[in-house]
């Protein structure tokens, strides 16, 4: 039994810790005036290698084989519609290909640098991959860490005999895991302070790309909710000390997330992960940087976030909403999830004119909305805690201006009373009922939806953009410090959404992590920290670098990997 002193104790830590992110998310804002500290100029010479490896762990080349996936995009909103495939070392090969695999290589003027499936701000690319598999069909049950450029396995860990076999036991049938973690530095490199919330973003998008390959193969996806920090790093051997004894603490990762993967019938609900006990570990981390500026406050904000293990919440249950449409209304032929997947990229420009239906943007928005069964939302297993503040440029059918989408229904009362009086919270005409869709107030809002994320064109450029507006301090109050990375990964998780249905729609989306946190508060008449814009997005016709060379994604292999 737990002396009162001793809760009395935990409760002051976690007020502290609370105090702590919520200093950390002041001071990674972005200011009109100034923008969070960065490091002012960037040190090429020790730009953080974008790829981890672990020399000397045993290496497994992965075939090439997501060609084959032809199932079309729209069906992997359709519950059962794309038969289970069998997990073993193939299916698993597709899943990173789709998820964390290459997506292209871009050269210009003698430099080449590699894209991927899932995206990341400045394309640093902090999060990490592995699987944790029980026996599979062509591999051995053990920890495996991705190698992207290669499309290559590192077996990290073979596991004891009974280690795989406690594994095999609390997972369920046919299922493993994926784990992702983060290297901040990556990201710090350039970014200074505000890097923490680039990891989170990119990891949520990283998951999400997990949860969309998923689905491609006919399974599901569900991110673990009870485990803790520390022992997602002991299953993912980031706790190795005398493994990362030849690198700087910067080049070490942050453990992040499990997700559970496999057959739909069998991915729900929260595990009792087995320690993994012995094991045959190998590899040896290799260097990213020669030299490293450490962020105190990004250190900060890594150990006020870090997650005890907790007790499984109650997965939240959507309500049934109409299913979505197997086809977006202005497509013809259906594209194979595969393409759409592979072909995501961000704009670096829009051409001010392209402008989209009003039935199609709510196509989109509809995509927003979590429904049983429905990738990606059945990732997460919270109601959503992220609306959407639109911009809304060039939609045929509706008045340009400001506009609020709702994901949880819960959100209109407390919303409505933080926002502006003078806002109209009108329904636009012909909205589909199940979309909580409300016009704010008419005008063109270009050169607030430019100036708010940093000044950049593509803001203002496009069909709309938008900030992602988060419940936010009461819920990190409420859950715990933590719960701050899970608000970001949320985030990419629905950039990760736009990304695709724009793709989808013909036309391209770009994530936006500069923008300017209180100016965007300010346009909706926010105060206090019950809100706060954890991510901007935005989405147009795009206009293509023609400087840019593009090269396919794995052209640099010998030899024949088709399988
Ligand atoms: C969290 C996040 C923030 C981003 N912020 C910006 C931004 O402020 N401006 C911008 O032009 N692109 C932004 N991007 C787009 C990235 O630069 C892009 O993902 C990266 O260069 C890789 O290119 P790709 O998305 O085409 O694979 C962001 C992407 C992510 C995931």
């Amino acid at each position: 039994m737990s002396h009162p002193s001793d809760k009395a104790g935990e409760n002051d830590i976690r007020h502290d810790r609370v105090r702590q992110i919520l200093f950390y998310h002041s001071s990674s804002k972005h200011y009109l005036h100034r923008y969070a500290d960065g490091p002012g100029r960037l040190d090429w010479v020790n730009q953080p290698a974008p790829f981890r490896t672990y020399v000397g762990a045993p290496a497994i080349d992965l075939p090439l084989l997501a060609d084959a996936i032809v199932a079309p995009y729209s069906d992997l909103y359709v519950p059962g519609a794309i038969p289970a495939r069998r997990p073993a070392l193939d299916t698993l090969a597709i899943l990173f290909e789709l998820s964390l695999g290459l997506s292209a290589w871009k050269e210009h003027q003698g430099s080449r640098w590699a894209l991927r499936c899932n995206p990341s701000s400045g394309n640093l690319h902090p999060t990490e991959g592995y699987a944790i598999v029980p026996p599979l069909s062509g591999s051995e049950a053990g920890v495996y860490h991705y190698v992207s450029r290669d499309h290559r396995l590192e077996r990290r860990c073979t596991f004891t005999a009974a280690t795989a076999a406690a594994l095999t036991l609390c997972l369920p049938s046919q299922s493993f895991l994926i784990g992702l973690s983060s290297i901040h530095w990556r990201e710090a490199w350039k970014y200074g302070v505000r890097a923490f919330r680039y990891c989170q973003h990119d990891a949520g998008h990283a998951m999400a790309a997990c949860r969309y390959a998923a689905a491609a193969l006919g399974w599901s996806a569900r991110l673990l909710d009870a485990p803790g920090d520390a022992e997602v790093a002991a299953l993912l051997g980031l706790d190795r000390d005398a493994d990362f004894a030849a690198v700087h603490a910067l080049d070490r990762e942050h453990p992040d997330a499990l997700l559970v993967v496999g057959p739909l019938s069998s991915a729900a609900g929260d595990l009792n992960l087995p320690p993994v006990q012995g094991g045959d570990w190998a590899g040896k981390p290799n260097v990213l940087s020669r030299e490293h500026v450490p962020w105190e406050l990004i250190d900060l904000a890594a150990s006020a976030t870090w997650k005890p293990a907790t007790d499984s919440e109650p997965v939240f249950a959507p309500q049934p909403l109409t299913p979505l449409a197997t086809l977006p209304p202005t497509q013809t032929a259906p594209t194979p999830a595969s393409s759409i997947i592979r072909q995501r990229r961000s704009a670096v420009d829009f051409d001010g004119q392209t402008s989209l239906d009003a039935a199609a943007l709510y196509h989109m928005l509809e995509h927003l909305l979590p429904r049983p069964g429905v990738p990606p939302w059945d990732l997460l297993p919270w109601r959503p805690h992220l609306h959407a503040g639109l911009f809304i440029h060039r939609v045929r059918g509706l008045s340009p201006g400001l506009y609020f989408l709702e994901r949880d229904p819960a959100v209109h009362e407390p919303m409505q009373a933080a926002c502006r009086a003078t806002f109209l919270w009108r329904r636009p005409a012909l909205c589909p009922d199940d979309l909580d869709l409300y016009l704010l107030a008419e005008g063109d809002l270009r050169e607030t939806a430019r100036t708010v994320s940093c000044h950049q064109d593509i803001a203002a450029d496009g069909v709309f953009s938008l900030g992602m507006i988060a419940e936010f301090g009461g819920v990190i109050r409420a859950r715990g410090p933590w719960s701050y990375r899970r608000l970001f990964w949320e985030a990419g998780v629905l950039g990760h959404v736009l990304y695709l249905e724009a793709e989808a729609a013909g036309i391209r989306a770009t994530g936006i992590g500069c923008y300017f946190d209180d100016a965007m508060h300010e346009v909706l008449g926010l105060g206090g920290d019950r809100f706060q814009s954890l991510y901007h997005f935005t989405v147009g016709g795009p206009v293509e670098d023609r400087r840019l060379q593009t090269l396919p994604p794995y052209f640099h292999l010998d030899g024949h990997r088709g399988g």
